[in-house]
């Protein structure tokens, strides 16, 4: 009898750890990324960016970012600055890092989403 609840708590067990984390990493690539690449110029926190005119990116909704981002890379948005970082991400890296841009709290959040 044992065994057998041994066997469930395994399965179950085994089963939250493949499931749970999938989600975590991505936007944990995405944090990688963001702190890397974009930091410098959108700031650590992604609100106060190097210069007032930098948009705001902590809090914005993941699917504007995630399509912004593919238009910078097409070159369907043009802007000299992010047509060049836009470019060599790959569709992954753009879902990743919007992923961790929107669940940052900012003045761009609300509580009605
Ligand atoms: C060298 C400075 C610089 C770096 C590095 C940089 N950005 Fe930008 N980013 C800008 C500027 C300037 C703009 C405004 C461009 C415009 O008006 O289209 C901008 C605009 C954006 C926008 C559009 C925001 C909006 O409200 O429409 C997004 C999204 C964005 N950046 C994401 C990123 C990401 C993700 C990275 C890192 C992979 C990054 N940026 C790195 C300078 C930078």
């Amino acid at each position: 009898m044992s065994g057998i609840n041994m066997k469930c708590t395994l399965l179950l067990a085994g089963f939250l750890v493949t499931a749970m984390p999938a989600a975590a990493q991505d936007a944990k690539k995405g944090e990688e990324l963001a702190q890397q690449q974009c930091a410098a110029c959108h700031g650590k926190d992604f609100v106060t960016g190097i210069d007032p005119t930098y948009p705001k990116l902590a809090g914005q909704y993941q699917d504007y970012l995630e399509k912004v981002l593919r238009d910078y890379k097409s070159g369907a948005r043009k802007n000299p600055i992010m047509n060049g970082i836009a470019k060599p991400l790959t569709r992954d890296d753009i879902r990743n890092v919007s992923a961790y841009l929107s669940a940052l709290s900012g003045p761009l959040s609300n509580q009605t989403r």
